[in-house]
C-alpha cells in the first residue's frame, strides 16, 4: 500500500508547524508506522528536531525537485526515533522551481512512497511556495470522527 502524505502547513510563521511534524512523526513511529519526514522548509527545523544539523545539499528533498535523476533513497537518514526516517531540507532552496513545477514534490517522493506508511511534509510559511496538495485527513474507521489538517 502506498504511503499517506500529510502536509503540515500554515502561512503564518511560528505557529508550530515544525513542532507538529516532528512530534507527529515520532508518535506514529512509536505506534509502529514506518514514517518518512520530508523537511520542505529551508530553515531545516524538522531536521534539527531530529538532530540533523548540516545536511549535504546534494542529498536533500530540494535536490530532487531540481534534478529528476537524484536518487532520493540515498538521501534518507535514519533518526533516533523508532520507525522514523528523514529527508533533510536544502538551506539554500529559493522556491523558484515551485512556480513552474508545482507537482515537483509528488514526483520526487513517488519512488519511495511504497516504502512508508506515512510521509508528513513540513511546508514553509509565507507566499513563495505553492505545493499542490489537498487537505489531508487523519483517522481510522469509516464513520469515525476524523481530524482534518488544513493545507490552506
Ligand atoms: N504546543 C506548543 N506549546 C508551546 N510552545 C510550542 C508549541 N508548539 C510549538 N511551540 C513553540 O513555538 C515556537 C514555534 O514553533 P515552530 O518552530 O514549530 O513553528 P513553525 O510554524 O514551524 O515556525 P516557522 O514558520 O518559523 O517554520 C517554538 O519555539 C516551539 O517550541
Ligand atoms: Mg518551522
Amino acid at each position: 500500500m502506498f504511503a499517506r502524505v500529510l502536509a503540515v502547513a500554515n502561512r503564518k510563521g511560528g505557529t508550530g508547524k515544525s513542532t507538529v511534524a516532528v512530534n507527529l512523526a515520532a508518535e506514529l513511529g512509536a505506534r509502529g508506522y514506518h514514517v518518512l519526514v520530508a523537511d520542505l522548509d529551508p530553515q531545516g527545523h524538522a531536521g534539527l528536531g531530529f538532530g540533523i544539523e548540516m545536511p549535504d545539499a546534494s542529498r536533500t528533498i530540494h535536490a530532487a525537485f531540481r534534478d529528476e535523476q537524484v536518487e532520493l533513497a540515498g538521501a534518507i537518514c535514519a533518526t533516533s526515533e523508532p520507525g522514523v526516517d528523514l529527508i533533510a531540507a536544502d538551506r539554500n532552496f529559493d522556491g523558484r522551481i515551485l512556480l513552474s513545477d508545482p507537482r515537483c514534490l509528488a514526483r520526487a517522493i513517488a519512488p519511495i512512497k511504497p516504502n512508508y506508511d506515512v510521509v508528513p511534509t513540513r511546508l514553509a510559511a509565507g507566499g513563495r511556495q505553492s505545493y499542490r496538495l489537498r487537505p489531508a485527513r487523519l483517522g481510522g474507521r469509516a464513520g469515525a470522527n476524523r481530524t482534518r489538517l488544513s493545507c490552506t
